[in-house]
């Protein structure tokens, strides 16, 4: 059964997307800074909240995202700070990933076998999609999975926050591929483990590639009830 239309909350959570391409309209600081409050109302372990963003700008956001993109041209490879994907990917997962990347690519008109489109779509990560707000997400190296799920809750809570003011968010785990390389960037210590990335913006309606839509498995592929 779906939720009512008229939950409040199910309206936000499902009429939230990703979103790749965003208008130049800037986010005041002051809005920033109330959106990434609410998110930290988030639960966590013994109310550890672990993690911080980091919003980068100007300069350093510039050289951050120049030398990303250089680095993602030139086929430059980093131990990631922590595993996203199981290895291999179980074929169930791997169909969920193929649909996602159908859904994007289908957006944008790009074919399967175009590699060079492909590419093209995915450097966009390291410029936070030109989104007016450029957050970068790390975690104390030492935590564990479970910091990494208190961390999730917040970046939920502010993808939730930012939708409810009209705004709109696109996670950016791109950026867990060159740890080091943001490390220096920003100025950080061995310590700061990369999560992600994520921005953060008005969206642009007429951008095609905000024309992709997901989908979820079913209920009962998650979800059971025993005894
Ligand atoms: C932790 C995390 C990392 C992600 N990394 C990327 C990324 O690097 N690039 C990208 O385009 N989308 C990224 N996404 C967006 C997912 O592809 C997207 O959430 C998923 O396909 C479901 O679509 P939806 O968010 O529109 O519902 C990421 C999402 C999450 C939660």
């Amino acid at each position: 059964m779906t939720q009512p239309a008229t939950d409040p909350f199910a309206a936000l959570a499902s009429g939230r997307r990703s979103v790749r391409a965003y208008l130049a309209q800037p986010v005041p600081l002051t809005l920033l800074q109330q959106l990434v409050r609410t998110a930290r109302q988030a639960p966590s372990g013994a109310n550890l909240q672990p993690g911080s963003l980091i919003a980068v700008q100007g300069e350093v956001r510039a050289s951050l995202s120049a030398d990303l993109i250089a680095a993602f041209k030139g086929g430059q490879q980093e131990q990631e700070d922590y595993a996203y994907f199981p290895q291999p990917l179980p074929s169930l997962l791997r169909r969920r990933q193929v649909a996602a990347a159908r859904a994007l690519y289908g957006a944008l008109g790009i074919g399967r076998e175009d590699r060079c489109a492909r590419d093209g779509q995915f450097e966009r990560n390291f410029c936070f999609f030109d989104a007016p707000v450029a957050l970068v997400v790390t975690i104390p190296r030492d935590f564990g999975s479970g910091g990494y799920m208190d961390l999730g809750m917040a970046l939920y809570g502010l993808m939730l926050a930012a939708q409810s003011q009209g705004l709109s968010t696109c996670a950016i785990g791109a950026l867990a591929s060159y740890p080091r390389l943001v490390r220096r960037h920003l100025g950080l210590d061995e310590d700061s483990a990369i999560v992600c990335g994520m921005a953060l913006g008005y969206a642009d309606p007429d951008a095609p590639v905000n024309q992709t839509v997901t989908t979820r498995c079913e209920l009962d592929e998650f979800f059971r009830v025993l005894g």
